[in-house]
Formats: C-alpha cells, sequence, structure tokens
C-alpha cells in the first residue's frame, strides 16, 4: 500500500504493509524493530546513493571539472564510507577519526579533504602521511605546522585557506556582514589573510589550490550561495591583483536543506547546481578569472531524509488540562538535535501507520534531563506501550552525534533495499561501556 496523506513526502521509499505497519525499502519496520532492538538508525539505502548520483550527475557539464565531497561528519559508519566511496564521491574530513575511516573504506586520498579549526599536529601529520588532496587550512597556526611537517617530511602539501565571507545564511534569507564574528576561517576583516595567502605561495613545501568556505546548514535560499560565491569572486580577483595568484579550485562547503516537517521546502540539488555554475561563470566572466575546479562538501541534504529513527514507545503520562507525554527508550543520547538547536521533527506510530493521527502528545526521551525531548505537540494514531515510533528524517548529525549519556548504548544501524535489511553497525553493549576503562582494583 503508497504512504498516506499524513505521512510526509520524504525522499525515501514509504510504504504501508497489508496489516498496517510501516516499511522502508520493501522491509517490515515493526519487524526489524523487534529483530534489532530500539532504538534502531535505519536507513534507506537506494536513496542515499540516489542522492549521491543526483549531486555527480547535477555539476557534470561544469568545465573545468568538480568533485563532490560528502561531509563525513553528517554520518560516516565505515559501511557509509564505502557507499560513498563505490558512488565516486569524494570525502570532507574533520578529525584524524573521520580520515581513518575513510582510509580504511578504501577512499582514495586523492579525494579526501581536511577541514577544521583547530587539527592537531598529529592530524596534520596523519593527513600529510596519508597524501590526501587538500588541508584546508583555518588560520596563520595551522599554516605554519602544515609547512613545518610537510617541510620535515620533504613533501609539497597542497592545500586551499578557508575564507569567512561574511554571509550568515538564514534558512529563508541571508545577512550579509553579520557572520564576520566565527571562529571558522581567515577573515577579510584582516589583511592577515592576503598575507597567508603570500605566505604559501613562498613556501616550497605548499602548494596553493584556491579557497575554501561553508556559510551554514539547513539552507532553504540559493541567494545565500549567490552571495557568498560573489564575495569570493571579488576576494580572488583581489589575491590575484595582489599576489598573482590564480585560484584552481573553489570550495562553497555544504549546506543545502532537507524536509524535517511538512512546511519545510527545501530546494532540489538541481537547482543549487544551476545557481552554483550560472553564479560563478558570469562571474569569472566580470573579473577575467579562469573558471575554477568546483567543490562541494553536502552531508544533511545527501543523508538527511535517507534515515529515520525506530523508537519502543513506554510509559505514556497524560497531565489532564496540560499534555500527554509519549516517552520512548531513546532520546538526546541517539538524537541530540532537538535539545541542542529545538529541532522539529515529524513521526508516525509506525504499528498503526493507516490509522488517523488524531492524537496530539509529545514525544519525550528517557534521560534524566527534562531537556531531553524529541517532538512537542504531534498528532499519532493512538500511541500505546510496545508500540513503534518512527522518526523522520533522522539521518544526519544523529548517529554522528550520540552519547553514552546515563550509560544509554548507541543504537545499531541497519541498511534497507529491495526487501533485505543489512547490519551496519551493531548495537551497543554493556561490555562496550566498559572497553576503554580501568577498574581502580587493577595492577
Ligand atoms: C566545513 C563544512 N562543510 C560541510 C558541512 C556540511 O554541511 P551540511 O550537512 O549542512 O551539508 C559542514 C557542516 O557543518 C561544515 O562545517
Amino acid at each position: 500500500m503508497s504512504r498516506p496523506k499524513w505521512i510526509p513526502e520524504f525522499d525515501l521509499d514509504l510504504s504501508v504493509s497489508a496489516s498496517g505497519q510501516l516499511e522502508l525499502a520493501g522491509c517490515n519496520l515493526v519487524a526489524l524493530a523487534k529483530e534489532f532492538g530500539t532504538p534502531l538508525y535505519v536507513y534507506d539505502e537506494a536513496a542515499l546513493r540516489r542522492r549521491c548520483q543526483r549531486y555527480r550527475q547535477a555539476f557534470t557539464s561544469y568545465e573545468p571539472g568538480y568533485e563532490i565531497l560528502y561531509a563525513s561528519k553528517a554520518f560516516l559508519p565505515l559501511a557509509m564510507a564505502e557507499l560513498i566511496e563505490q558512488e565516486g564521491l569524494g570525502l570532507d574530513v574533520m578529525s584524524g577519526g573521520e580520515l581513518y575511516t575513510a582510509l580504511k573504506a578504501g577512499v582514495s586520498p586523492d579525494k579526501i579533504y581536511f577541514n577544521g579549526n583547530n587539527k592537531s599536529p598529529v592530524e596534520l601529520a596523519e593527513a600529510i602521511d596519508a597524501g590526501i588532496r587538500g588541508i584546508i587550512v583555518d588560520n596563520l597556526l595551522e599554516l605554519e605546522r602544515v609547512s613545518a611537517i610537510a617541510k620535515a617530511k620533504q613533501v609539497v602539501q597542497t592545500v586551499l585557506l578557508r575564507i569567512n565571507p561574511g554571509v550568515e545564511a538564514h534558512t529563508h534569507e541571508y545577512i550579509k556582514t553579520a557572520k564576520l564574528d566565527s571562529k571558522f576561517g581567515f577573515s577579510l576583516l584582516d589583511n592577515s589573510t592576503i598575507e597567508a595567502v603570500r605566505r604559501v605561495l613562498i613556501d616550497q613545501n605548499l602548494k596553493l589550490l584556491g579557497f575554501h568556505c561553508h556559510i551554514g546548514s539547513q539552507i532553504f535560499s540559493l541567494d545565500s550561495y549567490r552571495a557568498a560565491i560573489d564575495v569570493m569572486l571579488q576576494f580572488a580577483a583581489e589575491v590575484r591583483s595582489q599576489t598573482g595568484f590564480v585560484w584552481k579550485e573553489l570550495n562553497l562547503g555544504g549546506g543545502l536543506g532537507v524536509r524535517y516537517v511538512e512546511s519545510d521546502d527545501p530546494q532540489p540539488i538541481e537547482s543549487l547546481a544551476a545557481q552554483i555554475i550560472a553564479t560563478v561563470s558570469t562571474g569569472c566572466q566580470k573579473y577575467s578569472l579562469p573558471k575554477p575546479r568546483l567543490l562541494l562538501e553536502p552531508g544533511r541534504s545527501i543523508v538527511g531524509e535517507a534515515g529515520l529513527t525506530l523508537y519502543t514507545i513506554g510509559a505514556c503520562k497524560t497531565i489532564p488540562g496540560i499534555r500527554t507525554y509519549v516517552a520512548v527508550d531513546g532520546g538526546m543520547t541517539d538524537n541530540p538535535r532537538v535539545a541542542l538547536y529545538q529541532a522539529k521533527y515529524s513521526a508516525v506510530n509506525a504499528s498503526k501507520a493507516n490509522s488517523v493521527p488524531d492524537q496530539v502528545v509529545s514525544v519525550a526521551g528517557k534521560c534524566c534531563e527534562s531537556g531531553d525531548m524529541l517532538i512537542w505537540d504531534i498528532a499519532l494514531a493512538d500511541p500505546q506501550p510496545d508500540d513503534v515510533l518512527a522518526v523522520f528524517s533522522t539521518g544526519a548529525y544523529t548517529y554522528s552525534m550520540a552519547s553514552n549519556y546515563n550509560r544509554l548504548l548507541r543504537p545499531a544501524v541497519v541498511f534497507c533495499r529491495d526487501g533485505r535489511s543489512k547490519l551496519v553497525v551493531r548495537r551497543q553493549s554493556y561490555e562496550d561501556l566498559l572497553n576503554c576503562e580501568f577498574s581502580l582494583n587493577e595492577g
């Protein structure tokens, strides 16, 4: 049976079984919850691959080429890194741990770029040893460190400089100059930015590829990208006039928004690509700059809508005249985004997916924090203990942000495809909790 109208339209294959249970990519979600336990992260593998392919397809016409670097921070178990490699994307990593995972998955170092505002000397050395394509240098200290490490190892490391274009992207608008106060990147208010370019150009162990910017996340307005590209073009023209350096690569970061609730209206990947290609092409003509190779770092827009989280409903408590709390067996440990950003989600009673959602309740987590809420005021169909709740669009920044607060176990991750499920991360065990710990009684 197809998707009932109260389930928002997400970019994944949802259906309902004859008995009224929710299915993803042909897998019965209530059965998966039983088999693997809850909370459980479940992904539509075909949806993940489709979005990778759409990103590549959308930029194929662009000369002189592009690389889509999936932003590892959104969700990077080994299987996801392998999927990215199979789909021909590269990776944006932010830490030694993400780099390690990427290399273990067989991602070519030539397709890896390293971001971050405070990479450690050890992480920088690991990246240089691995021979990654680009270190995205965030500040002068890091520039000195990369140079010194490359010199000691007698190699030439290719780098980009991260620039803060001063464009703050809001969901529906952008504010120029408002975001000059940021921990990330070289500021355009500061002369040290051109100074940094000069330093790279005279350094025997560094080779400058170009510039990077990232203006924010969950962006619905493509104008924000246009504004950022305009600033980057002006900067590139200024750099050329002051130093003679001409960019080879322009990295525009990630940020494209996704649907969490019905009212969200994200822009298609193809529209983002068309906007970027048009703005870069006309801007390069205007400034007589050669068109750079384009790099993008999408995270959420590849994995966000392709994943959902299953919970088992437990205690349901009605406070007369106030609200009904429906508690589930996870919460801020598997999805801290609500507590962190007041993120909004939609959900359905997966055990009764064909029934009209007519009871307004609030979904609470099980952690020892009043702020541990997953959804305020959502209509669900007769939520009862032991029903399975599916929370949609949890594919990004959930597994990767999960914690063991209250010594809760991190959930398993399952990929579904053509009616078959594959366990890609097993659920933690109590023994895992003690894995890195030593007893005071040990010698
Ligand atoms: C430098 C950088 N690139 C890419 C991303 C990915 O952003 P998104 O998941 O919104 O596409 C982020 C997210 O914070 C980021 O900081």
